[in-house]
């Protein structure tokens, strides 16, 4: 009996002594944590200045026949750069070349690729290589998207495997087949236009929130990759998330149901912060640039999440 009180005590007392460790290793890594923090916002302060040069690169934007990815491919074109479109949209795609071509003097090639479909990704890479020869991408934007106001009850089972198909494995399908270029050449940048319903979901339009959600972690993810085999160094990753941007009718037609016709942004506002970002290295960039505060809606009580998100916004569109 007095031997197992002894080994009581004495276990507790290690587990102090453990504890002490603890507390010790806690307080010194957290040290080093906020030492490298601040370094590492003063070296971004500096960086965030220097504008990187693109001119002469590669760059691959999908969904660039239209809206936000048309702009995107334009002002890529402007910066000097050879511009390669991925889209299903033939006629349009032809259109945005001819465009590209004419106002900024730049290689422009376009193929008819839907992005969902890992096999016609690869097939479109060999083409690459034929017409841009010993060229790889730079600069990849994965931009196409479906905007489709599909709630779980209303939608069907196709319209919501379109949605996570496009908005969402496109991603990995792109950067997969992308990215091992990249690696071998020390060099690229991958663009994930996401969204502000990334931050706080679209009430009744479950597919396409949960399909930005599904974005952005996906580029964190990507980073952590990226960084656990210390590639951070040479490949960027930029995720950008925008609120409504005029590309389309149906958004307009949105917003003046919700009756926030005002609060939308132009595809050419959005392509210049987007560029803006690559130059810069950004990870992160919200459009406009509060859009970053919409996740305090998440931290309201759930009757107040409610009457601001389906009072106000879904009643309107109901009347
Ligand atoms: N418009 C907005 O309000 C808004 C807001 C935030 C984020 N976004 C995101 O921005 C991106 C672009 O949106 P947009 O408004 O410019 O759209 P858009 O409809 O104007 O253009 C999308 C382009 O992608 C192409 N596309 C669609 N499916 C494709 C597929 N499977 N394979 C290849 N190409 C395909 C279309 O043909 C079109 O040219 C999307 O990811 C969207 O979710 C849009």
């Amino acid at each position: 009996m007095e031997t197992k009180i002894y080994e009581a005590a004495v276990r507790t007392e290690y587990k102090t002594a453990d504890i002490f460790k603890i507390i010790k290793k806690c307080f010194f890594d957290l040290t080093v944590v906020f030492f490298m923090t601040m370094k590492e916002i003063f070296l971004n302060l500096l960086k965030s200045k220097i504008l990187k040069d693109i001119k002469g690169q590669l760059a691959l934007v999908t969904g660039g026949a239209n809206g936000i990815g048309f702009e995107i491919a334009k002002r890529l074109a402007a910066e000097g750069c050879s511009i390669i479109i991925f889209d299903i949209n033939q006629n349009e795609s032809f259109k945005a070349m001819m465009e590209i071509r004419h106002k900024f003097n730049v290689k422009v090639k376009v193929y008819k690729v839907d992005v969902s479909d890992f096999k016609a990704i690869q097939r479109a890479k060999n083409e690459i290589e034929f017409d841009f020869p010993g060229q790889s991408v730079d600069i990849l934007v994965n931009n196409a998207g479906i905007l489709s106001a599909t709630s779980l009850k209303e939608g069907t089972f196709q319209q919501i495997q379109q949605i996570i198909n496009i908005n969402l494995a496109s991603h990995f399908w792109m950067t997969k087949i992308f990215l091992n270029e990249m690696i071998e050449k020390k060099k690229g940048h991958i663009v994930g236009i996401c969204s502000l319903s990334a931050i706080e979901p679209i009430p009744k339009d479950v597919a396409y929130s949960a399909s930005k959600f599904g974005t952005d972690g996906f580029y964190r993810a990507l980073f952590d990759e990226l960084a656990a085999d210390n590639h951070d160094d040479y490949i960027f990753i930029t995720c950008i998330f925008p609120n409504f941007t005029e590309t389309r009718k149906e958004v307009t037609k949105y917003l003046e149901e919700i009756e926030a016709p005002g609060l939308s942004l132009t595809p050419e506002y959005v392509a210049e912060k987007t560029v803006d970002a690559i130059k810069r290295n950004k990870s992160n960039v919200f459009v406009p640039w509060y859009g970053r505060f919409f996740s305090i809606v998440s931290l309201l009580p759930l009757k107040v999440k409610k009457f601001v998100k389906c009072d106000l916004m879904l009643k309107k569109k109901n009347q």
